[in-house]
C-alpha cells in the first residue's frame, strides 16, 4: 500500500539526556544512512518527553542537548528537516483525532506502557498511556512510508499501521494515509545492557556502568568495558554456543557491527580467546567511534542560539506539510475548517 507514497522517513527520539550507545546504533546510525537517499524528518519528542514529569529547566537542556546530537552524529539540517515537536501544533490535534480511532484494548497489550509504569499504574500520567497514538500522530502527519527504529519500538510501530488501517476504513478513504514499515536493523536491533544482557541499554537504568553514553571520555569507556558482565567461559567457535550466554551475545554483536564484521568472522577470529582480549579490542574500537561524537556533541553545546535557530528552520518546514495533511484529515473527519 506505501507504494503510492511518496517515500518519506519519519522518526523521533526522547530528548531524556545523554544519549546513549542503543540509541546511536539502533537508531541514529540509520538515520544518517537514510539521509543519502530519502527525505527524512527527523523530531526531537519533547511531547512524548513530558508524559513523565521533566524539570522545565533540563528538559530545554536536554532539547539542545539532542539536537547537537543528531548534527555531531551526521545528520545534515540541509538534507533532513531536524525539529522539536511541541512547535507544531498539528501532532497533538493529530494525536486527539487518533485518541478517538485507537481502541482501550488496543493500549492495554502495550508492553512499554506497563514497563514505564511499574506497580503503581493508577499513578502514571494518561499521556504516559496514550503515547503511542501521539507517536502515530507523529508519523503520518508527513504521511511517512518509513520508520527507522530500534527494536523496542516495534509493538508501537504496529499499532501505527493499526490506527492507519482504522482511519482509512472508517472514514472510507482508501489509501489515505501510508501503512509505514519500520526499519528495524536487522544485525543489531536490541544493544542490551553491559551489566544484564537480557535488558537493552537504556536511560533509566541507575547503573552508569550498564551503558556508554555518547559523551562518555575515553577512560570512562574503557572502564565500562572492562567492568561489563561476561561469563568465565572462552570466547566459542559456533553462534549456537552463545545462545545462553546473553552478556557475550551482546558484546559481540556490538563488535561485530561497529568494526563492520559478520558474527561468523568475529568469531573466526577470537575463538578461544580470553573475553579480555575481545574487550580490549571492542573498548579501542568505540572509543574511535563514539569519542569524537561526544567531542562535537559538547562543541555544538556551547553554541545555543545556532542549535535552537536549526531546530526553528526545521520546524518552518515541518509546519508546512503538517498544516497541508491536517487540513486534509479534518475535513476527511467532517471538521468545518476556517
Ligand atoms: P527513545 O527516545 O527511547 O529512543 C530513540 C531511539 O533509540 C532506539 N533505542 C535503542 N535501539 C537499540 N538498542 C537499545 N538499547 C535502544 N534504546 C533506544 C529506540 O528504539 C528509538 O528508535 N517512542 C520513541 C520516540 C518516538 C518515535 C516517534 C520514534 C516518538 N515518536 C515516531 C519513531 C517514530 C522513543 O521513546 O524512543
Amino acid at each position: 500500500m506505501s507504494n503510492n507514497f511518496k517515500q518519506t522517513v519519519f522518526s523521533g527520539v526522547q530528548p531524556t539526556g545523554n544519549l546513549h550507545l542503543g540509541n546511536y546504533l539502533g537508531a541514529i546510525k540509520n538515520f544518517v544512512e537514510l539521509q543519502k537517499k530519502m527525505k527524512c524528518i527527523y523530531c526531537v519528542v519533547d511531547l512524548h518527553a513530558i508524559t513523565v514529569f521533566q524539570d522545565s529547566k533540563e528538559l530545554k537542556k536536554n532539547m539542545l542537548e539532542t539536537t547537537a546530537t543528531f548534527i555531531a552524529c551526521g545528520l545534515d539540517f540541509k538534507k533532513s528537516i531536524i525539529f522539536n515537536q511541541s512547535s507544531v501544533s498539528e501532532h497533538s490535534e493529530l494525536a486527539w483525532i487518533f485518541n478517538c480511532i485507537s481502541r482501550i484494548g488496543w493500549m492495554n497489550r502495550m508492553t512499554q506502557f506497563k514497563e514505564k509504569a511499574g506497580k503503581n499504574k493508577e499513578n502514571a500520567s494518561v499521556g504516559l498511556y496514550v503515547y503511542p497514538n501521539l507517536m502515530a500522530a507523529d508519523i503520518l502527519l508527513y504521511k511517512a512510508t518509513h520508520v527507522p527504529v530500534g527494536d523496542d519500538q516495534k509493538q508501537h510501530l504496529e499499532l501505527v499501521r493499526d490506527i492507519a488501517q482504522k482511519f482509512n476504513n472508517d472514514y472510507k478513504s482508501d489509501n489515505f494515509f501510508p501503512i509505514p514499515e519500520p526499519l528495524i536493523q536487522k544485525k543489531l536491533s536490541r544493544v542490551m545492557s553491559l551489566r544484564d544482557g537480557k535488558n537493552k541499554m537504556s536511560k533509566s537504568d541507575e547503573s552508569e556502568y550498564s551503558r556508554i553514553n555518547l559523551q562518555d571520555t575515553e577512560d570512562e569507556i574503557y572502564k565500562k568495558i572492562k567492568k561489563a558482565k561476561t561469563d568465565s567461559e572462552p570466547i566459542p567457535s559456533r553462534i549456537e554456543d552463545l545462545k545462553n550466554r546473553p552478556e557475550a551475545l551482546n558484546l559481540i554483536n556490538i563488535y561485530s557491527f561497529i568494526t563492520n564484521k559478520t558474527l561468523e568472522n568475529t568469531l573466526d577470529s577470537m575463538a578461544g580467546k580470553d573475553f579480555s582480549k575481545l574487550k580490549k579490542e571492542l573498548s579501542d574500537a568505540l572509543v574511535a567511534t563514539i569519542c569524537p561524537i561526544g567531542k562535537k556533541i559538547k562543541e555544538l553545546k556551547k553554541d545555543e542560539k545556532y542549535l535552537i535557530d536549526i531546530l526553528k528552520k526545521g520546524s518552518n518546514k515541518a509546519k508546512e506539510i503538517a498544516k497541508i495533511n491536517i487540513n486534509k484529515v479534518k475535513d476527511i473527519v467532517g471538521f468545518i475548517s476556517h
